[in-house]
Order: structure tokens, then C-alpha cells, then sequence
């Protein structure tokens, strides 16, 4: 057992201020606020306006994070995205630099959807081992950069922003602890989720992706569980990537989980992929709904295909 924790330490997000509602997207698709309400539970999502980019929504996000800890300084920083700034360099150098972090290591992490869980993964074994004693872990992403706007069968899914995690190391046990992480992929399913370069609009495979979200987040949920000895009834916070009601919904109904405890943020800030899960817990302790030793559970699924589930004791 390792003598050194990852322990949560601040949270914070940035959504862009312009927002587009289901009605938004029926003035210019044939489409409908019922359609997607009922395929999805998105009503809204909030879309960067042209000039805004990763970087800016990861800074915001970044910044609240930093205050919440009170901290003016870290050891790493990693940003998840899958809509970097340029192909080249990586988006997070910037973002260490505009949030003052001089010199601190920075590098991208791309696992698409699950893009959080491999950073937080990464984050925690360089926490544990002691090569940093401080980590701030953003999730951002810009997919309407990805949308064809007039592709009916993927414009409402989307969202953009960016959520942000500092952690600490600290004492194995302790509140806010993260107690296991564990991660899976496979390439058999790249075309599932897919932009094949620089012009061509993101194409999804949806039913697919429907089957595999659910059966992947659900057996990796379990999997953790029986990592950390929790039961599914020990769980009071599920926090699953935000794609789509239906396939949470899926989830915990496969788990026979409360549904009480599943955490959404869906009908206002829909699928905002890398940032998903860190905005969704953000949101979630800014309406107080998370209490010190709370037991939680993180879970994804996202393009490669990629996926991963995370435990962890509230701060
Ligand atoms: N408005 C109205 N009708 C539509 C729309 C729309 N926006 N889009 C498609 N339709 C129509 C289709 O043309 C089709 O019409 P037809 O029967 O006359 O041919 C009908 O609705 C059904 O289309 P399907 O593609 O079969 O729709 P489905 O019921 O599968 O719903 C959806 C589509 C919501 C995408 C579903 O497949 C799904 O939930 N998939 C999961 C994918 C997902 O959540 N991805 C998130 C990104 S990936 C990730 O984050 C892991």
C-alpha cells in the first residue's frame, strides 16, 4: 500500500456565456426540443463564440480551482482534451503559464470522453510515488469545433467548457482520497467515434456507442467496487461522463443503483466530453450537494474506444 495519497483539494469550472437551446437548434434543423429532450435530456448547452479557445476555457476553470485550494502554485499540470489549441504544442504549457504556474511540468492527455480519468490516473501516480506533491487536472474541450452545424444527427449533443481538479498528496485514508482508478481501451472501435482529419466533421456510430457506453461504464463501476470493497448501495454519488440521460440512466439501472444518486448536468450544459465529469462535480459541490467522507464514483466511456471508473471520499 502505497504511504501517500492523491487527496481533492479544489474544484472549479468555466462554461462559455452564450447559450443555445433545443429551440436554437429547431430554428435551423429539422429537429425538435421533445426529439432531443427525450433521446438525450440536453434542453441547452453553452457554445464558445468564434476567438475562444481550449486554453481560455481551461484557464477559467483552472483559476477557480487554484482560489478554491488556495494555492498559487502546483507541481504538474495536465490537460485532458481532444481540441488542443493547435496540433502542435500542447495546450497545457499556455495554461500553466497564464495561470502563473512558471516552469511547472505541463502536458496533454487525449483519451476523448475518458480523457478525465487517464489525466486523474496519471495525476494520482505521480502524486503517490512522490514525484510531486501538488496537481491541478483540467478537463477542456471545444467540440462544436468538431460539429457540422448542419448535421441534425450529432448537432445537439454537444456542449463546450472546462472543469478543474487540484490535488494534494496527503495521508492514505484521508477525507477527499482518491482509492483506486483503473482504465481500458479498444482500438477495434476507432471508427465508432470519429474525425478523420482537420476538415471533416465528427461522425458517431450512435446505437453503438449507446451499447458499449453503458455495458463499459457499468462493468468498470463495478470492477472499482469490488476494488475498494464498496457495495453498490455504499455509493452516494455516481458521477459518470456526461454523454447522454438515457445511457446514465442504463447504467445505474444495469447496477441497481438509486437514482438518487446519480449526478446530472445534462439539461443545461450537455456533452462536454473531456470536461464532463469535472464540471458535473464542480457543479455539484457549488449546490452543496457533496458532504466530507461521502463516498463517490467516477465512470466513463469515449471514443478510441476508451474507458475508466475512479473512486474516491469527498474532501
Ligand atoms: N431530430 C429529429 N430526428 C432525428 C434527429 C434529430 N436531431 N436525428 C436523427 N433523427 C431521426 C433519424 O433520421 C431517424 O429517422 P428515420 O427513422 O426516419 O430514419 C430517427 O430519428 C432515428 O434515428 P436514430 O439515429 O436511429 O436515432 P436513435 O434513436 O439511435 O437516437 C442518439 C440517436 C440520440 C444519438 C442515440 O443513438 C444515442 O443516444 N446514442 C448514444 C450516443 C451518444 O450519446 N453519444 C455521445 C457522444 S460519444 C460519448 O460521449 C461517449
Amino acid at each position: 500500500m502505497s504511504l501517500r495519497s492523491a487527496v481533492v483539494t479544489g474544484l472549479g469550472h468555466c462554461l462559455p456565456e452564450r447559450i443555445v437551446t433545443n429551440d436554437d437548434l429547431a430554428a435551423r434543423l429539422d429537429t425538435s426540443d421533445e426529439w432531443i429532450r427525450t433521446r438525450t435530456g440536453i434542453r441547452q448547452r453553452h457554445i464558445v463564440d468564434t476567438g475562444t479557445s481550449t486554453s481560455d476555457l481551461a484557464v477559467g476553470a483552472g483559476r477557480r480551482a487554484l482560489a478554491a485550494a488556495g494555492l498559487t502554485s502546483v507541481g504538474v499540470v495536465i490537460v485532458a482534451t481532444t481540441t488542443p489549441d493547435h496540433p502542435c504544442p500542447a495546450t497545457a504549457p499556455v495554461v500553466a503559464t497564464r495561470l502563473g504556474l512558471v516552469e511547472a511540468p505541463a502536458f496533454d492527455v487525449n483519451a476523448v470522453c475518458s480523457g478525465f480519468l487517464y489525466a486523474l490516473a496519471t495525476a494520482d501516480s505521480m502524486l503517490t510515488s512522490g514525484l510531486y506533491d501538488t496537481a491541478l487536472v483540467i478537463g477542456a474541450d471545444i467540440f462544436s469545433s468538431f460539429i457540422d452545424p448542419d448535421d441534425r444527427s450529432t448537432a445537439f449533443l454537444f456542449g463546450d467548457g472546462a472543469g478543474a481538479m487540484v490535488l494534494r498528496a496527503g495521508e492514505p485514508g484521508e477525507a477527499g482520497s482518491v482509492l483506486a482508478v483503473e482504465l481500458g481501451s479498444d482500438g477495434e472501435m476507432e471508427n465508432l467515434i470519429l474525425v478523420e482529419d482537420a476538415k471533416s466533421p465528427y461522425t458517431m456510430q450512435g446505437q453503438t456507442v449507446y451499447r458499449h457506453a453503458v455495458a463499459r461504464m457499468a462493468s468498470s463501476t463495478r470492477s472499482i467496487l469490488e476494488r475498494v470493497g464498496w457495495s453498490v448501495a455504499d455509493v452516494d454519488h455516481f458521477v459518470g461522463h456526461q454523454a447522454n440521460q438515457r445511457i446514465l440512466d442504463a447504467v445505474a439501472g444495469r447496477l441497481k443503483m438509486d437514482p438518487a444518486c446519480v449526478v446530472s448536468n445534462l439539461a443545461t450544459v450537455g456533452n462536454t466530453a473531456a470536461a464532463s465529469i469535472p464540471i458535473a462535480l464542480s457543479e455539484a459541490s457549488d449546490e452543496g450537494r457533496l458532504r466530507t467522507g461521502d463516498r463517490v464514483v467516477l465512470a466513463a466511456f469515449g471514443g478510441g474506444a476508451t474507458w475508466g471508473a475512479a473512486a474516491l471520499t469527498w474532501p
